[in-house]
């Protein structure tokens, strides 16, 4: 059997961590030695209030269990604070899950203003501030793991959750930059889009789902994802309930143009079929390889036939 993994030596700071997600990553971590800086600012599910009961809480069992903990009760929006409670506590910071996480469901009709700035600011606004503010401490040490937590409703898209899926894909952004950016340091930023019963789901899923989705099936990807000897980065990981599975993207084969021809809507629409099929597709993985078929196309030459293959229909009589 592998070696245990351990995390003696470093410091990691979970956000949201006084309940549901950031707490079973925090103990996890806490359990196999990592310094935890719980971090969370204690309101409500909607982001209405504050208390430092939560993190208070989680912070006490770890050290009642032997293990190093400090309370943080910031906003994540207060990023830097977070990360400087880490470095006058521990001196140092290692690791950083940004999981703390609000809902504002209503469909994009009803929303407000409040709904979508609220969101943006708690998910996105949040995990910036807090990466942002670690992310010279992590460069200059070589070394450190960060982790975003995105979610289905942004992958797929979810009735009610525009402005949640909107922040939660934006992370999907975020991490692959970060990732490109923190290569050559050894700063390693991966993404996970959990599913677990908690206060944010257990309005919208049955009881034994609730009860089946435990918190604790999820933690053990973000605690392998944030281990040294894991060089995985900028991926995106589905995870719940025992499922851990890896998302990328796949584009069509599509079809190519001949450059220097004007290209008219009637043709994309005649090619239609064509451009979506998936039967021969790719799977680019950087801007380089996602711009390369439009600069060979580019450099093509009109293949012969081309134009009489597009046979474009005449503009409508007016
Ligand atoms: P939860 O409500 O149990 O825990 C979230 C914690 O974040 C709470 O303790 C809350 O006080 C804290 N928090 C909220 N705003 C904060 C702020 N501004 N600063 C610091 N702490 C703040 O929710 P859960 O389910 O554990 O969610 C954790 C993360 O996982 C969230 O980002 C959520 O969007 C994401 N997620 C959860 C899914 C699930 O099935 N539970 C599905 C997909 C994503």
């Amino acid at each position: 059997m592998k070696k245990d993994l351990r995390f003696e030596g470093r410091v990691a700071l979970v956000t949201g961590a006084g309940n549901g997600l950031g707490r079973a990553h925090a103990l996890l971590l806490a359990a196999r030695g990592a310094q935890l800086v719980v971090n969370d600012l204690g309101g409500g599910a909607h982001g209405g209030g504050r208390s430092s009961v939560a993190a208070d809480a989680v912070a006490a069992q770890i050290r009642t269990a032997g293990g190093q903990a400090v309370a943080n009760h910031d906003s994540v929006s207060d990023g830097d604070r977070i990360v400087q409670c880490a470095l006058d506590h521990f001196g140092r910071i290692d690791i950083v899950i940004n999981n703390a996480g609000i809902l504002r469901d209503t469909s994009f009709q009803k929303m407000s203003e409040e709904d979508w700035e609220q969101i943006q600011r708690v998910h996105l606004y949040g995990s910036y501030k807090v990466t942002h503010a670690a992310w010279p401490h992590l460069r200059e040490q070589g070394y450190g793991r960060v982790l975003m937590t995105s979610s289905a409703a942004g992958i797929y898209g979810n009735f009610g959750q525009a402005n949640y899926a909107a922040a939660k894909l934006g992370l999907v952004g975020l991490a692959s930059s970060l990732a490109l950016e923190g290569r050559s340091k050894n700063v390693l930023v991966n993404v996970i889009a959990p599913v677990a019963g908690s206060r944010l789901t257990e309005t919208i899923l049955p009881p034994q789902l609730i009860a089946a989705l435990k918190p604790e099936l999820v933690s053990p990807l973000a605690a392998w994802l944030c281990h040294e000897d894991c060089k995985e980065n900028g991926s995106l990981f589905e995870v719940g309930a025992g499922y851990v599975g890896k998302l990328r993207w796949e584009r069509s084969h599509g079809h190519c143009f001949a450059p220097g021809r004007e290209l008219r809507p009637e043709t994309l629409a005649q090619r239609w079929a064509e451009i979506t099929d998936f039967s021969h597709s790719t799977h680019p993985s950087s801007v380089a390889e996602s711009l390369s078929q439009a600069i060979e196309n580019m450099g093509a030459a009109p293949r012969d036939g081309e134009a009489s293959s597009i046979s474009t229909p005449p503009p409508a009589a007016s």
